[in-house]
């Protein structure tokens, strides 16, 4: 795992993604998650804000009791009670990390935090050092980093470092940066902060503009070895990077992105349905785990596939845990897979002039209608069958 191509995936669901409205999680819905995040591969899994509520420090208890591989974390503010609550939730288990966060934004500095520049050094300084004597494993975080002031990161940045701060975390708290100016920020950290190679450096996308995979592929070209994700991408506003969809970019296009994560993709269905079943529904077309990412219904298409699946699918389904690849009976459909389809449904030795009728009806109530049903086909070929 120590390998430098390595990128650890630090999952956010039960934090930031719970943060998104309509995603409040029961505790037996959390362990639940964070026993197949667990399998999954994740690396670190944020279970939660301890000082935020006492069911937030329940499940970080709980969670950091029943992890085998994974390392649990918890948020907490630049404060020591904040800290302290981290501490005690986390405590139990072998390993932990405690993640500490203020704002560096001149906007969230002046408005937010009431705060000077350099009055947000000193809560760095002591929040950082407060953290790491309770445990080798702090991480900090510049809230709203994607807005800062550049000189004044590299300087926040090597604080946390010389106060023993592990992983430096960069998020784009807003989803406001894009992947040109985010390889730019990464870029100059790398290459101005002097010990920043004491520190594994994470990103941590919001997908405000549509763009928060795309940025973290984007930092992790130029450099960041952690990234901060969520599955189905839930998360405050419009979300966070999807785990998955980071996950499957790296192995999909490992030939432009020769980079390793420890997630075993088989399972990534299935962690996505038991997150959906605890929040809310995943969007049909959602990329790696919607209903549609296997699923083609034009003709030409369906054709291409039954030729070679490679034409019209850069992954395969098994790859992500989905059984197999759907040819979706609609309109658009062609003869070819509607005879696969007939094929698939037993009717293995029927007449071309059967299959030549069936088709024709096919076509006239997939224009009807928006889902045509196996018994649809069925039925109507039954009847060609007849009258044959
Ligand atoms: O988006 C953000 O800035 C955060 C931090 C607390 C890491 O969630
Ligand atoms: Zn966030």
């Amino acid at each position: 795992m120590n390998d430098k191509n390595n990128v650890f995936i630090f999952d956010t669901t039960m934090r930031d993604g719970e943060q998104s409205p309509g995603a409040s999680m029961s505790l037996e819905e959390k362990i639940q998650i964070a026993r197949i995040f667990d399998e999954l591969g994740i690396d670190i899994i944020e279970a939660g804000f301890p000082i935020a509520s006492p069911g937030d420090f329940e499940a970080v208890t709980a969670i950091s009791k029943i992890l085998k591989n994974a390392i649990p974390c918890g948020l907490s503010r630049a404060s020591k009670k904040d800290i302290d609550a981290c501490h005690q939730a986390l405590k139990a288990a072998p390993r932990f990390r405690i993640h500490t966060f203020i704002s560096t934004s001149p906007l969230h500095m002046k408005h937010k935090l009431n705060k000077t520049p350099e009055q947000v050094l000193d809560a760095i300084k002591e929040s950082v050092t407060y953290a790491r004597n309770l445990t080798d494993d702090v991480e900090w975080s510049c809230e709203d980093g994607t807005r800062t002031d550049m000189d004044y990161m590299c300087k926040s940045v090597e604080l946390a470092i010389s106060c023993g701060a592990k992983t430096i975390n960069i998020p784009d708290t807003v989803g406001y940066t894009i992947p040109s100016e985010f390889t730019k920020i990464i870029t100059t950290l790398k290459n101005k902060v002097p010990n920043i190679d004491k520190a594994i450096l994470s990103v941590h996308c919001h997908n405000d503009l549509g763009l928060a995979v795309a940025n973290s592929l984007a930092g992790v070209s130029a450099g960041v070895r952690q990234v901060e994700c969520t599955i189905n991408g839930i998360g405050e506003r419009a979300g966070n990077a999807a785990l998955e969809e980071i996950v499957m970019a790296i192995r999909t296009r490992n030939d432009l992105m020769p980079y390793t994560t420890g997630i075993k993709t088989e399972l990534l269905s299935k962690a996505s349905k038991i997150v959906s079943n605890a929040t809310f529904p995943v969007q049909f077309n959602k990329a790696i785990v919607g209903k549609n990412a296997f699923a083609h219904e034009a003709g030409i298409h369906q054709d291409g596939m039954l030729k070679n699946r490679e034409t019209y699918e850069i992954m395969t389904p098994e790859s992500v845990g989905v059984k197999k690849t759907s040819l979706v009976m609609g309109k658009h459909s062609g003869r070819h897979a509607f005879k696969e389809k007939l094929n698939d449904l037993g009717y293995t030795d029927v007449t071309d002039d059967v299959i030549q009728s069936a088709f024709g009806k096919f076509k006239i109530l997939a224009d009807k209608k928006k889902h045509v049903y196996d018994d649809d086909i069925a039925a109507l070929t039954d009847e060609s069958m007849v009258l044959d």
